[in-house]
């Protein structure tokens, strides 16, 4: 018999602790090392929430290397955060052969090249991507990809890894290699034989399993989960591999990295493609789950001409392998009404197989697309329109949600009628308007809508918004039908840790599910995202068309919510306001449309100003000038560039903060003239423009 824990005299508590400890470390080594489980899950959370209870109490008897920051799975404090120092992109999609040959043209075309380029060609791992940083060559840092700039510390897992080398020798001093993280099919059907005799979770996918297994918050588990990683790019370095990918591959396998053996060296589009259908051909006999073929620019300097689009390199492209197909039968059709009021229409599947994965649901996009109508009017599956008890053709490619690409008019049911699309919400009753020329049918109930207010608090808490540790969707939906503690708009959010403590014995640290910990730690992370930046504000409001970018363009123009709320509540047709919001780069009359009729909203506006109200909104600056003696200047270019290709020099002027314009006026601060350069020169002469040559050019941003 453990005392109430508000009875514990100090000595108790100090042997408690040191009880605790022991059984827990006995627990882990029985679960991990022997791999025979003593205690049941449900016992060793009861034995970590009892310490940690314990240590709450008497914080000066925390041991040294107490079992709390061993964090377990149900204690799940979530994982530091990690900036990575070059962002880890995603790559460009190609389904079609002629997807391909576009690519390598466009590539020739940037760079001015005449010549073929070469390639490498590798499998696309269908796993996830891990950084791992050495130092002197030790492993310091291990981090997922997360949003690309940021991810998930996962250092101790990775160090888990028999393929991750923990020492590298010959590495450069600083050495960023990035790669992926994934699992054999033999490791996988053995893993879920395992999980299955111990009543344990199941995987769907050998990548699902990898992505468990590594995001474990006890290292302990990583371990005991079969993982394998392949090296195939870097970020940061302190002095270059090698002159070629396909050098610089070879390079980090001679540091004892795994590298995938398929990867091989092509001289253009038609052997790319040959090396694609070998690969494909032998994707079965691989032992691993493949998702396509990459293709990289071989010659390293030409990829740093490249260089990158916002999210994904131009020197790169992913073939994808076609997706997979299955049969079954509709059972139902669903609408779900999201954050901005659309009814999706959701199909509900018997149980299908389709390329490993169990499908139960699928996307059916509009009511256009179920009558068998495209966006514009026109058939599509020769118009066959979709009906519940139909036969359907289900399409899953990689991590989309499945659609149905088809149905199958010789095994309708009699009995199948074609479906009606609701004019009403179903949620909430209000009337469901398609604009013309819209898809989409909207419910216009607003915040009155359940199904709309309680998409907008997901929205506001997610990653690119609020970001709450602890308050995800599942925790928002709890709270939203909550009696006691209820929150229903955003600002209601940050008035719970004040309603909660007038709660009395109702409140939150007394619940299931809940401790005084948990509740304590919620109600801080709560309080820490009171001072937030405004574009992260803006953007969390959740108004239709205004996205991330969008919402970063808005802050960084109108810097803080005083001018930014002003401005839109002025900003009708025609006055001042709306000429200046739509002359922002980016911002369109559609979504300035949207933006402010939500601020003319009764409803959306008392929330915005209650939100607001509670909040300390940071103030956004303009983009930090980037240091280069073009920054902020207004170039154009014209005539003939011989050394680089005209969309490469502006990209490169763009990325060293130049303004680039196509026509020469008052406003050019520069003329950049190849030779048979026309119009222009004159222009410049005429406006005062100082004009150089492309060396002139080169030298004067420092690419000589
Ligand atoms: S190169 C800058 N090579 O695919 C581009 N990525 O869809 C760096 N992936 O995020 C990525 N196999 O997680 C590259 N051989 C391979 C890959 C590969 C799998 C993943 C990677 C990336 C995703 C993009």
């Amino acid at each position: 018999m453990t005392a109430e824990l508000e009875q514990l005299t100090e000595a108790e508590a100090r042997a408690e602790l040191a009880r605790l400890a022991e059984l827990i470390a006995a627990a882990n080594r029985a679960y991990h090392t022997l791999d025979t489980p003593e205690i049941s899950d449900a016992e060793f959370d009861a034995l970590k929430r009892r310490n940690l209870a314990i240590e709450t109490r008497f914080p000066a008897l925390k041991l040294a290397d107490s079992p709390s920051d061993h964090v377990g799975a149900a204690l799940a404090d979530g994982f530091g955060k990690v900036a990575h120092a070059v962002r880890m992109l995603s790559l460009e999609n190609a389904f079609d052969d002629s997807d391909i040959t576009d690519f390598e043209e466009r590539v020739r075309k940037y760079l001015g090249l005449k010549a073929g380029v070469a390639f490498t060609a590798e499998p696309k791992i269908d796993g996830l991507s891990l950084s791992l940083r050495y130092e002197r060559g030790v492993l310091v840092q291990a981090a997922t990809r997360g949003d690309g700039e940021v991810g998930e510390n996962v250092t101790e897992n990775a160090r888990t890894i028999g393929d991750i080398p923990q020492l590298l020798t010959d590495a450069p001093d600083l050495l960023e290699v990035r790669g992926e993280v994934y699992m054999s099919h033999a490791d996988f059907a053995a893993l879920n034989q395992r999980q299955a005799a111990k009543g344990e979770k199941v995987f769907a996918n050998p990548r699902n399993a990898a992505a468990g297994s590594l995001r474990q918050l006890d290292a302990g588990i990583t371990a005991a989960r079969p993982l394998r990683f392949f090296a195939y790019a870097w970020g940061a370095l302190s002095a270059p591999l090698a002159a070629t990918q396909f050098d610089a591959i070879a390079r980090l396998k001679h540091m004892g990295f795994q590298t995938n053996p398929l990867t091989v060296l092509c001289t253009g589009p038609a052997e790319m493609l040959s090396h694609y259908a070998d690969i494909e051909a032998d994707r079965a006999n691989l032992g691993y789950d493949i998702d396509g073929v990459v293709y990289k620019v071989n010659d390293l300097a030409l990829q740093a001409r490249l260089g990158f689009r916002s999210a994904t390199p131009r020197w790169a492209i992913a073939h994808k392998f076609p997706a997979e197909l299955a049969w079954t039968r509709l059972e139902a059709i669903d609408i779900q009404v999201g954050r901005t009021g659309a009814l999706s229409p959701v199909a509900r599947l018997i149980p299908v197989t389709v390329g490993g994965v169990v499908v139960s649901n699928a996307t059916l996009h509009n009511e256009d697309y179920i009558a068998g109508r495209g966006a514009k009017g026109n058939p599509i599956r020769e118009g066959r329109d979709i009906r519940i008890g139909d036969w359907v053709q289900i399409y899953r490619a990689g991590d989309v949600i499945p659609k149905i690409a088809d149905v199958d008019l010789q095994r309708r049911p009699e009995f199948a009628q074609p479906f009606v699309f609701p004019q009403i919400c179903p949620e909430c009753g209000s009337v469901a308007h398609r604009e013309p020329g819209d898809a989409v049918r909207r419910c216009t109930g607003g915040l009155i809508c359940p199904a709309q207010a309680v998409e907008r608090l997901k929205h506001f808490v997610s990653r690119g918004a609020f970001d709450i540790e602890g308050l995800g969707a599942k925790q928002v939906e709890m709270f939203f039908h909550d009696a006691d503690l209820p929150v229903k708009t955003p600002a209601d959010i940050f008035t719970l840790a004040a309603r909660d403590e007038a709660n009395g014995l109702k409140r939150l640290k007394n619940r299931d599910g809940f401790g005084e910990t948990s509740a304590k730690k919620l109600f801080a992370a709560i309080e820490a995202k009171r001072s937030i930046p405004l574009d992260r504000l803006i953007f969390g409001l959740g108004i239709r068309h205004v996205g991330e970018a969008a919402a970063s363009l808005l802050a960084r123009h109108y810097s803080t919510w005083q001018a930014f709320e002003a401005a839109i509540t002025h900003a009708l047709p025609e006055t001042p306001e709306w000429a200046e919001l739509i002359s922002i780069d980016g911002v369109g009359a559609v979504l300035a449309g949207s933006l402010v009729a939500a601020f003319q909203n009764g409803s959306e506006r008392a929330a915005i100003d209650a939100l607001v109200a509670e909040l300390s909104v940071q103030p956004v600056l303009a983009r930090a000038p980037v240091n280069s003696p073009v920054a902020g200047k207004t170039v154009v270019f014209t005539g003939t560039l011989e050394k680089m290709t005209r969309a490469e020099a502006k990209a490169r002027a763009e990325a060293l903060g130049a303004k680039v314009a196509g026509s020469v006026s008052a406003k050019t601060d520069l003329l950049v003239a190849g030779p048979g350069a026309g119009s222009k020169a004159k222009d410049a002469e005429k406006h005062g423009v100082t004009v150089i040559d492309e060396d002139g050019w080169l030298a004067l941003i420092g690419q000589a």
